[in-house]
């Protein structure tokens, strides 16, 4: 088998070289010369965890190869897959599909034979139908087959989850075509029927919703959780063993019930956005879509008012350490992080910013300048009158409470993702104020 896989994005990275790893040959293909060279010199745009080394051992292979022209990665792939950026619109909170159409018109011309067009990228209900009135139009000669083919990967893990998924979603077209399609994908992802992976065909339509239903039901989770969360702090419960509670409940689960700052990340605001706006445009608005954008909003902004409170009502002049950045561990990525929230108010408010990120490459461009970026947790702990934890990346659960306190010229630890034992804090000498517990 053949592939070519458009777009060097997250996605397509990922996607591309784990298709790699399953033994068939993949053309990454981009538009930035750039990124081209850089990837073909073995450097990675993009930090995710085991991925230099699966691009690296599959390159050598001779079963990754990458390029800017489209054409040639085309000819001859049995699947190409889009994995373009689907931004949202300006203005109007759509996702932006700019990318996939002129992706597929493009692909369409470039290709010598039957092929399947598989959208990759998180795109709204409809736009398998769009690309199929493109392809048509484009290429009436040739049998090209449309399929949706969502994918449901998180940052950090993005490998685990494509090599050993919950499932793979792949919707078609009705008819003869749809069943190619159908049987190409299903041999494409072969190696999944070794470890017993549901694999689920459905419409075109149904594929691209379930992508939706599934980010927008687990950000809504994350936000009844936080909701709980404030209710807990005042009538003195502890959200974690609500949570726990909950979730033992099989038709809960666990899973997503960890109260923190308010979601992130490329795909939940993004997603939950889009798909309120395709509700409304069909008269069919998911009022409890909307609700959880609102409330994830306003509870990134309620964050930093609660570092200003712990502070004694005004952080003006005040030195506040940050530990993590991104808007979850294990990623550089700062998309819609509560960070770029709380530290930009912060500094509006007069305080003096001191942080620390171990991936901190996108924070330094994306926060303000005032922000002094320090190398280590007890380096921008040194002299802060409060230290705030925004992400709980695993270092930080090792540090020495002590120690942060003897670097510090204060008492204040405000921990956003109940990282630590409040009891143990108390004992080291914090005034110290987590998220839903007493
Ligand atoms: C998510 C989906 O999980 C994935 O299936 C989809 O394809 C893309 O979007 P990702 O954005 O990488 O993946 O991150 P995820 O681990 O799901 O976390 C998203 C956000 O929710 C983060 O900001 C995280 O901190 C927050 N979160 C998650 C919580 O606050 N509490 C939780 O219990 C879980």
């Amino acid at each position: 088998m053949r592939i070519a896989m458009v777009g060097a994005g997250y996605v397509g990275l990922v996607s591309g070289a784990c298709f790699a790893e399953f033994g068939t040959d993949v053309c990454i293909v981009d538009t930035d010369a750039g990124k081209v060279e850089a990837l073909r010199a073995g450097r990675i745009p993009i930090y995710e965890p085991g991925l230099d080394k699966l691009v690296e051992e599959n390159a050598r292979d001779g079963r990754l190869t990458f390029t800017t022209e489209l054409e040639q990665a085309v000819r001859g792939a049995d699947a190409v897959f889009l994995a373009v950026g689907t931004p949202t619109r300006r203005g109007d909170g759509h996702a932006d599909l700019t990318y996939v159409y002129a992706a597929a018109e493009q692909v369409a011309k470039a290709a010598s034979g039957p092929l399947v067009l598989v959208t990759k990228s998180t795109v709204p209900v409809g736009t398998g139908q769009e690309v199929l009135k493109i392809v048509r139009r484009v290429r009436p000669d040739l049998a090209i087959s449309v399929a949706s083919n969502p994918e449901f990967l998180r940052e950090g893990s993005a490998i685990g989850d494509f090599m050993r998924p919950d499932r793979v979603v792949i919707g078609v077209e009705e008819g003869p075509s749809g069943e190619r399609a159908a049987a190409v994908l299903r041999r494409l992802y072969r190696p999944l029927n070794l470890i017993e992976v549901p694999i689920l065909a459905t419409r075109l339509e149904t594929a691209e919703l379930i992508k939706y239903a599934a980010n927008a039901f687990l950000a809504t989770k994350i936000t009844f959780i936080n909701e709980i969360a404030n209710l807990c702090e005042k009538v003195g419960a502890d959200v974690h063993d609500v949570a726990r509670g909950m979730g033992l409940d099989g038709r809960i689960g666990r899973k997503f019930l960890h109260a923190g700052p308010g979601y992130g990340g490329s795909c939940f605001p993004k997603d939950t956005l889009a798909l309120a706006r395709t509700a409304q445009d069909y008269g069919a608005p998911v009022r409890l879509v909307e609700a959880t954008i609102a409330v994830n909003e306003a509870r990134k902004a309620e964050m930093a008012e609660r570092v200003i409170a712990a502070c004694g009502g005004s952080v003006a002049g005040r030195t506040i350490a940050v530990l993590g950045l991104t808007f979850k561990p294990e990623t550089d990525d700062m998309r819609d992080a509560p960070s770029l929230i709380v530290v930009p108010r912060l500094v509006e408010a007069g305080a003096t910013v001191r942080a620390f990120d171990p991936q901190p490459a996108h924070a330094k461009q994306a926060l303000p300048g005032a922000v002094t970026f320090c190398i280590s947790a007890l380096e921008a702990a040194k002299g802060a009158d409060a230290l705030v934890l925004l992400t709980e990346w695993n270092e930080f659960r090792a540090l020495s409470p002590e120690k942060l306190k003897a670097a510090m010229a204060g008492d204040v630890l405000l921990d956003l993702r109940n990282v630590y034992d409040p009891e143990a804090m108390r004992a080291a000498g914090f005034r110290y104020q987590s998220i839903g517990r007493p």
